[in-house]
């Protein structure tokens, strides 16, 4: 077994053995296991294939050294387990959507803001910066290590009722994550917000308990939270992107070279799944409207109604984030 593995591991391991049935990277027991849990689709969508093409080469160019199993659609743990599971040894690597920080840190309430990106080009040219890597370092105090982000999309509205200005949303309740930046945002928009897990979104909206949600095309696809609404408004209003992390503790307890080689291929294979976002969150739109799902465009002056709704609550939120980093993260969609 791997040395890092403690009795609480130990314990998880029969678990996993017990729900997983077939071990999904075959490990054998004598590598050191890293186990990454997450909560969206294995495939088709931008961090269930981050994750497999991880595995793949891990257990490819690390055979003999560390394995890696990859347990999606939060058959192990929802976001928020998952943070408990990583400290206790658990699970190895986990990427929470950076909304579900909030517990740890405030300085990742920036990907949050509405609006901030222009576009998924430069929030993606953002995550691959200097400054974006220093905000995970916020993490560190509290036993984690982020090792990078991986990109998902910008989020959409979607309702139960036709949304085109920000007036349209008045009086419904949507769905948010655990931020509260999203509360704040859809209060914006004089309408109330639920925070609920991912896997009972579906649910929630099928019967009415929320009205709407937001989300990346791949999720709102591959969730098929389109089937259960009447529409979804491309607003592209904020970002979905993923830290990816592990405990201080796993990482410490590799050896040097050993280390060294995961963290290249984390480098590598993150930089390689984010150039791949663009065109996955483009076929998941496609399918959308392949599978009779309607999407809803805005004319500029319908979009500029959101933003300037919207965009007010960057002002609650500056003390937690900082001033410069808001306008550096704001200035990279200027350039
Ligand atoms: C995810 O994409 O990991 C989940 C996002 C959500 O909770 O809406």
């Amino acid at each position: 077994m791997s040395k890092m593995l403690g009795a609480a591991s130990a314990l998880a391991m029969c678990v996993v053995a017990g729900q997983a049935m077939a071990d999904p990277a075959g490990c054998d027991g004598e590598e050191t296991v890293i186990r990454f849990s997450h909560v969206v689709a294995a495939s088709g969508h931008p961090k269930g294939d981050a994750a497999q093409l991880l595995a793949d080469r891990i257990n490819e160019q690390m055979e003999g050294t560390a394995c890696m199993e990859v347990y999606p659609n939060s058959t192990l743990y929802d976001d928020d387990k998952v943070m408990e599971a990583l400290l206790l040894g658990d699970v190895q690597l986990a990427a929470p959507s950076l909304s579900k920080f909030e517990a740890y840190t405030k300085k990742l309430r920036l990907y949050d803001l509405p609006f901030l990106f222009s576009s998924l080009d430069t929030a993606n040219a953002y995550i691959g910066s200097d400054e974006a890597k220093d905000l995970l370092s916020a993490l560190e105090s509290e036993g984690y290590t982020g090792l990078g982000y991986i990109m998902s999309g910008l989020k959409q509205f979607s309702a139960n009722k036709p949304l085109e200005t920000p007036e349209d949303a008045a009086g419904l309740k949507f769905r948010v994550q655990t931020s509260d930046v999203a509360v704040a945002m859809i209060e914006a928009l004089n309408a109330s917000a639920q925070k609920l897990a991912f896997k009972e979104v579906y649910g929630a909206l099928q019967t009415g308990v929320v009205d709407g949600q937001e989300n990346s095309w791949c999720n709102i696809y591959t969730q098929k939270f389109f089937e259960v609404q009447d529409g979804i408004t491309e607003t592209n209003h904020q970002v979905l992107a993923y830290g990816v992390i592990t405990s201080q503790e796993f990482l410490e307890g590799l050896d040097e070279e050993t280390r060294s080689q995961f963290l290249k291929i984390v480098d590598e294979t993150l930089a390689e799944a984010n150039n791949q976002v663009a065109e996955k969150e483009g076929e998941c739109r496609q399918s959308i409207m392949d599978a009779g799902g309607t999407i809803r465009e805005l004319t500029p002056e319908q979009r500029e109604a959101w933003v300037s709704t919207m965009k007010p609550v960057w002002q609650q939120f500056e003390g937690d984030i900082g001033a410069d980093v808001i306008e550096n993260a704001a200035n990279t969609s200027a350039n």
